[in-house]
């Protein structure tokens, strides 16, 4: 399972990447591209689906033996996005001695200085002229090689880094490219590497969405293994245990219709067509529904029979910094995964829905835990409460308890991963 894992995660430096490692796994378990510009065909029970949004959001369906009218849906969601460096467009600076930095933006909320003195590359799409204008063709890039290198100022200029060290997005954080070894290499160096790469021309480029990630590869840690130190733990773990969960039904068919909802732009607060605030899922719903002879008043009546299950990584206990949590509610790595609650209803989770996925995990004989913030810590947020102004479901917010949340390199635990399976393979059971 964690071999599985890790090469998920080797596959998936990005979100674009990271929605066609979850495609190929599907198509290799018998599920189908739909076409989200056709009608959809008429379905039956036990058809399998996915349709992609933006090539950076999936949602995969496994149509169940009773009308979704009827019974609803069983919903895993979780998201594929994870904080990094967007590269600025016209991003080279060529600088003293012709050393090329690059100009990048900063995605989401990295603990910026774990990105320091460490081998980085490039991944994302590149976007190549099409048919016309409005139709221009996507191409996956995923530059395996170490490229880039964000270099820490040495301790001799500034003998109070290890006192903490206000970090500027814009100065501090450029990687290096390289240096040019030529006039004609200045100003092209990352368009250079880009059409090789790809196989393309130049002049065929016409944009892209390129990101750093950390080439080291995932691996446990441990004297046991029991750890696992990863890039994108927080959400492509969940992903994928749900991936796994998904798969583990695809030979026969369920009671009920199941689906994997893996959204982008968690990080920067979900408001985008491709993000948890779309209409996107709720739209796709109601027209699977009426494929499949439904109507709009069975589409109400399938969200008041459905149950959502939000994945999204929780924080586990830092020994540390005990100081820093819930003095009853702190759950620990090896523990089971975590129901989260906020009074503040920035989880999803309440009494009901917590208690139906306490009782799951009972059923698939996991551990489950519990967090909740410090309360004079204001925490973070996902997706299951945005999902609700478009779905109203009923559903809970947990995942599994990690340390470092947005480090370049986040620790889980094995063991919970294996849990996490497990319970979503129990829920899926429904
Ligand atoms: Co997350």
């Amino acid at each position: 399972m964690i071999d599985r894992l890790i090469e998920f995660l080797q596959e998936s430096p990005v979100n674009f990447l990271a929605v066609q490692a979850v495609a190929r796994r599907l198509e290799a378990a018998g599920y189908q591209s739909l076409d989200v510009t056709s009608p959809f065909p008429s379905l039956r029970a036990g058809d399998k689906y996915y349709v992609t949004k933006n090539d950076s959001s999936l949602y995969a369906f496994h149509l169940g033996e009773h009308p979704m009218s009827e019974t609803g849906f069983r919903l895993i969601c979780a998201h594929c996005d994870s904080p990094t460096f967007r590269i600025k467009p016209h991003a080279e600076m060529t600088g003293e001695g012709g050393i090329v930095r690059l100009n990048t933006e900063v995605y989401g909320g990295p603990i910026m200085s774990t990105w320091f003195d460490r081998p980085l590359s490039l991944a994302g799409r590149v976007i190549v002229r099409g048919e016309d204008a409005l139709h221009p063709r996507t191409l996956l890039l995923h530059i395996r090689r170490p490229l880039l290198v964000i270099a820490n100022l040495a301790i001799h200029f500034n003998r109070q880094v290890n006192d903490g060290v206000k970090l500027s997005k814009q100065k501090d954080m450029l990687p290096l490219l390289g240096i040019v070894s030529s006039q004609l290499e200045e100003g092209n160096l990352l368009m250079n590497l880009t059409t090789s790469e790809l196989n393309v021309e130049a002049r065929d480029i016409l944009d892209f969405d390129l990101y750093l990630y950390d080439v080291a590869p995932a691996t446990t840690v441990g004297a046991h293994g029991e750890f696992i130190s990863a890039g994108r733990l927080d959400d492509l773990s969940m992903v994928h245990a749900g991936l796994e969960a998904l798969l583990s039904t695809a030979d026969h068919v369920p009671p009920t219709t199941h689906v994997l909802a893996i959204f982008d732009n968690e990080e920067t607060g979900s408001q985008t067509k491709q993000g948890a605030g779309s209409p996107f899922l709720a739209q796709t719903l109601e027209r699977l529904i009426l494929s499949q002879g439904g109507t709009r008043e069975g589409f109400f009546r399938a969200i008041e029979q459905s149950f959502m299950i939000s994945a999204d990584n929780a924080h586990a206990w830092h020994p540390n910094y005990s100081e820093k949590y819930d003095p009853t509610n702190h759950p620990v790595l090896g523990g089971g995964p975590v129901i989260k609650f906020n009074a503040a209803q920035k989880y999803a989770s309440d009494a009901v829905s917590a208690a139906v996925f306490a009782e799951i995990c009972r059923e698939a004989n996991v551990p489950c835990q519990h967090f909740v913030n410090h309360s004079d810590v204001a925490g973070g947020s996902t997706l299951g409460n945005i999902l609700a102004s478009s779905l109203p479901l009923r559903g809970v917010d947990m995942g599994n308890p990690i340390l470092g949340m947005h480090s370049v390199r986040e620790t889980g635990s094995t063991l919970d991963h294996q849990y996490c399976i497990q319970a979503f393979t129990q829920f899926f059971r429904n």
